[in-house]
């Protein structure tokens, strides 16, 4: 599901609110990737986080095995702090808590596209 909402709105930047083992970020990079192909020249981004350290350290171990550590990046802490204030992104907070989200993620693009955390397509 994941997966389809991102091809149909097109997105190339997510937000996710809660990554928890990475799965999911998975799914949303893929489609990100998918999207960044059918817009040559366009880059992507996904910014996930969690809040607990173990959850982190394997949702970036998943990352690294499926090789998308340089498109998808996930901020270890509380979303609410790590993600202060993001422009209006393209995504979506996929645990449900986005109109709380929203305002949080607009940081986390600025802070994380200086970090070279994305992947440009020719
Ligand atoms: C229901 S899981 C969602 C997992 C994943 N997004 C999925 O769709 O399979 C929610 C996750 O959010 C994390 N979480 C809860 N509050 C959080 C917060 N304030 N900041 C970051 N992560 C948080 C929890 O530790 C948990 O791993």
């Amino acid at each position: 599901m994941l997966y389809l909402i991102v091809r149909a709105i097109n997105a190339r930047r997510v937000v996710e609110f809660g990554s928890s083992f990475g799965i999911s970020t998975i799914y949303l990079t893929t489609a990100v990737m998918d999207n960044m192909q059918s817009n040559p020249g366009t880059f992507g981004q996904v910014i996930g986080s969690e809040l607990e350290p173990h959850k982190h350290a394997v949702a970036t171990q998943n990352l690294e095995a499926a090789g998308l550590s340089d498109i998808a990046k996930i901020l270890l802490g509380d979303a609410m702090e790590r993600f202060q204030t993001v422009e209006a992104p393209e995504g979506l907070g996929a645990a449900g808590w986005l109109e709380g989200a929203l305002p949080a993620c607009r940081e986390a693009f600025k802070t994380e596209a200086e970090a070279g955390c994305r992947r440009d397509v020719g």
